[in-house]
């Protein structure tokens, strides 16, 4: 090529990054690989490959965990963890730093091995994940050291089994071993089948900052061994990232087992473009949103909305962009996009794309491919109607569909017309339009002129399909701690019979109906039953609830939904005046419950009393449970917002009538949500006296709505109804898995007691743990410019 043709073609040269390190640390390893069990290596097993998804190379054989491994595995975190539990912080936060200083020193030996064992190109795993990967270790040592004067009263929940996906195979790794340690649980993990190199490299690293044996063990293969921990008794915690699909099943799975759980799962995030953006920033940003990492990541804005006016102009810029992306090499430092991880998301990507049919425009990037290896083009798929497979699917690869609006109306509709609900990004000049837009979106991050910003500083983490908990800042410790308190196995509580000798019936009639929107109203089907108190005195009827009554009250709760948007003062307010109401009833009501259980009055005073004090620590809590400005390494803020979940479905304590129901109700409705609740099953009179107290409060209608009746009848319609966001259980009846299985058809978030007793006139009836249960944490990132 002569220099005159290199001045007119102005191409890029080959800058290839050796591998000769990272293949080196392959050959030392002997090409085969065992699993990382209480600090060292096993002898390798029956194996698969792992190959180089550019050029179809095997990299190295790793071996597929047995029942056995998985055992062993669980069994070294086990032992390990109750002693570095009792580390102090500062022991602790010493070996996160240390793994932190670690992963920095051979920084470029991960990102090559990561780029030769995922496609990915080099500048991405060598500028993005690596960096983030030390970063969340460094930011989790300083946690762990804060964790004794900040966190005090919180102890971790044992054995963590973590799951993780081959997108970013050692940033997920580091986001769910880093807060687990910090918090002093040990951890089983599962890299993804096609990469678990990194992971490997990262247990050489576990023993040469000396970690403490079985604090971290590794065991690698597929979806298999990915069961046999999520159904493993020895395991306290999944902690998974993956598809919607296999999350739901992970969530039927450990429904009942007492596991806590948290789902990061897929998205078909939006990428909202105004007419009034920068087009130019917004087309480079798109390609960020969905080329970076071949479109291979969850929160990828793979679903443009571009206003009208501009559309065109944008897609001509954003065509001649995706043109000029260089295809090639992932170990090209100056190659754009890699490759995709596996032949097998390779013919995914390939039949999803040729669904597009006649009604979509395919357009596929003039760039010129490789001829080996798993690479596709970028693409853009125009034209699509919104409810069209692909408009709604994760694709999960370089493509992206776009479509367009008119109002930032029907922009904020569109946005939020999928099941999805992980990301989002807003493009526009006007702040003002942005912050306006920002929380209509049903998304748990929002990056204003800007995308797939991530820092450890900042919670990361969806609602909807997307999954629940967060990762990341304050906010993800919580996903590896629980309150240190100690529960006793809970009795059920069951109706009092009848006396031997009937009463004569009372000609009124007493029967107590449901409350639904502000109203009383009869149960659908008719029935009731009589409520007897412990010596056998007929007390009046309560209505027996069915499936049609939740169904009403879940519309009803929902039609509500405008409470979220009230201020928190006004919340307080009316919180003070229910208080203020029942206060004034406050013999009645203490009556009421001794004629019910036959407590002493001494005692049903003080349940009426301790549930007056809890609406007052409500309304105080209304509108100071404040959200938080995150300091992550940018120019900007992000701001974590505190959001209502929406609709909270709750079957109430039964051992406590009155104030099992004021515990759930007040943090639900001083956060913002509406809520459906199910009384205390056998002392339901006490909750449905109670209307009246809430009727003279100016609550508006809808908000609370509550349901008498069976709790084994009630809470399968409850927690599987698609239009409840979050569902709890108290019950002194064993619910749990019942409530959970049914809680995985929308992935709801579920709160459950497992049978297991606590103590409502206590703190343990209310407090921070409440909130966060209350609350869907929006981190919106407001970059300030240049
Ligand atoms: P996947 O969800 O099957 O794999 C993720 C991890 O889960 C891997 O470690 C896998 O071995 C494990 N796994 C699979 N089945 C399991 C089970 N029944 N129990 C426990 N663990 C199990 O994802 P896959 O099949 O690799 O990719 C399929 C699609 O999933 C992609 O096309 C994409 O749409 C989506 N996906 C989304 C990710 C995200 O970050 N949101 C990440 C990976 C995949």
């Amino acid at each position: 090529m002569t220099v005159s043709e290199i001045f007119s073609t102005m191409d890029y040269g080959p800058a290839p990054e050796s591998a000769a390190e990272a293949l080196a640390w392959l050959v030392d390893g002997g090409d085969r690989f065992g699993h990382f069990i209480g600090g060292g290596f096993t002898a390798p097993g029956d194996g698969f490959e792992s190959r180089n998804p550019a050029t179809g190379e095997v990299l190295a054989t790793l071996s597929q965990a047995s029942t056995e491994d998985v055992d062993a595995a669980v069994a070294a975190a086990r032992k390990a963890q109750g002693k570095w539990a009792r580390l102090s912080s500062h022991e602790r936060a010493k070996y996160l730093y240390a793994l932190a200083r670690l992963i920095q020193k051979h920084a470029r030996l991960f990102a090559v091995l990561e780029t030769l064992d995922n496609g990915k190109p080099i500048r991405e795993s060598r500028d993005i994940d690596i960096p983030l990967v030390h970063r969340h270790f460094y930011y989790h040592a300083g946690l762990a050291q804060l964790m004794e004067t900040e966190l005090p009263g919180h102890e971790p929940l044992g054995v963590c089994g973590q799951i993780i996906p081959w997108n970013f195979p050692l940033l997920m790794l580091a986001w769910k071993v880093a807060p687990a340690l910090a918090a002093g649980n040990t951890v089983v993990l599962k890299p993804a089948e096609y990469t678990s190199l990194t992971a490997l490299l990262f247990a050489d690293i576990c023993r040469e900052a000396g970690l403490p044996k079985g604090v971290v063990n590794i065991v690698t293969g597929d979806g298999a061994v990915g069961e046999m921990i999520v159904n493993h008794p020895g395991i306290d915690k999944i902690a998974f990232t993956g598809s919607t699909e296999v999350g739901r099943k992970i969530r039927e799975a450990t429904a009942g087992s007492g596991k806590a759980l948290t789902l990061e799962l897929g998205g078909k995030s939006p990428y909202i473009v105004f007419e009034d953006s920068d087009i130019d920033s917004a087309v480079e940003g798109l390609v960020d949103a969905i080329w970076f990492n071949q479109g291979q990541v969850c929160c990828a804005g793979s679903r443009l909305l571009v206003q009208e006016g501009i559309a065109e102009r944008f897609y001509d810029k954003l065509r001649a962009r995706m043109d000029g992306l260089r295809l090639g090499d992932p170990l090209d430092k100056c190659i754009d996009v890699g490759a995709v991880v596996d032949p097998v998301q390779l013919e995914r990507i390939t039949a999803m794309v040729a669904e597009a049919g006649p009604e979509g425009t395919v357009y596929h990037a003039r760039c010129p491919l490789p001829d080996q290896g798993c690479f596709y083009p970028p693409t853009l798929i125009t034209g699509l109607s919104p409810a069209a497979r692909l408009m709604q699917e994760e694709i999960f690869g370089p493509v992206l569909v776009g479509c367009t609006f008119r109002t930032p109306d029907e922009a904020v509709q569109l946005a939020n017309n999928t099941r999805y609900g992980l990301a989002a990004s807003v493009w526009t000049e006007n702040i003002n339009l942005a912050l306006d837009i920002a929380p209509k979106l049903v998304a748990g991050v929002v990056w204003i002129n800007a995308t797939n910003l991530f820092d450890a500083a900042a919670g990361f983490g969806g609602m909807r399909e997307s999954g629940f908990g967060r990762e990341g800042g304050w906010e993800g410790i919580h996903a590896y701690l629980k309150p240190a308190r100690a529960s006793k196995p809970l009795k059920p509580v069951l109706p009092e019979a009848k006396a031997e000798e009937p009463e004569i019936a009372d000609p009124l009639d007493r029967t107590a109906k449901l409350y639904i929107g502000g109203k009383q109203a009869r149960p659908d089907g008719g029935y009731s039953r009589p409520v007897f108190g412990p010596r056998g005195r007929l007390l009046g009827h309560m209505g027996l609830g069915s499936r049609k009554d939740i169904r009403n009250a879940v519309e009803t709760a929902r039609k509500a939904s405008g409470w979220g948007k009230t201020t928190g003062h006004l919340r307080a307010q009316i919180l003070y005046f229910i208080a203020e109401n029942l206060s004034a009833r406050r013999g009645e009501f203490a009556d009421r419950l001794r004629s019910l259980t036959g407590q002493h009055g001494k005692t049903a005073q003080a349940e009426v009393d301790a549930a007056i004090a809890r609406l007052f620590t409500y309304a105080a809590w209304a509108d100071k449970y404040d959200g938080a400005v995150h300091s992550v390494p940018i120019r900007g803020v992000a701001l974590a917002m505190h959001e209502p979940v929406g609709v909270i479905g709750a079957l109430c304590a039964d051992d406590a009538p009155l104030l099992g129901l004021v515990s759930v109700m007040a943090p639900a409705i001083a956060m913002g949500n509406t809520c459906v609740l199910i009384p205390s099953e056998p002392y339901p009179l006490a909750a449905t006296d109670f209307y009246q107290v809430l009727d003279t409060s100016d609550l508006p209608g809808g908000v609370v709505n509550i349901v008498t009746g069976s709790h084994a009848e009630l809470a399968p319609p409850l927690a599987g109804h698609l239009d409840v966001d979050a569902i709890w259980s108290f019950s002194s009846s064993d619910l749990s898995a019942v409530i959970e299985k049914a809680a995985a058809g929308n992935l709801k978030r579920s709160w459950v007691n497992n049978a297991r007793s606590r103590d409502w006139v206590t703190d343990e009836g209310e407090g921070r743990e409440f909130l966060r249960a209350a609350t869907e944490v929006q981190n919106i990132w407001i970059p300030y410019g240049e």
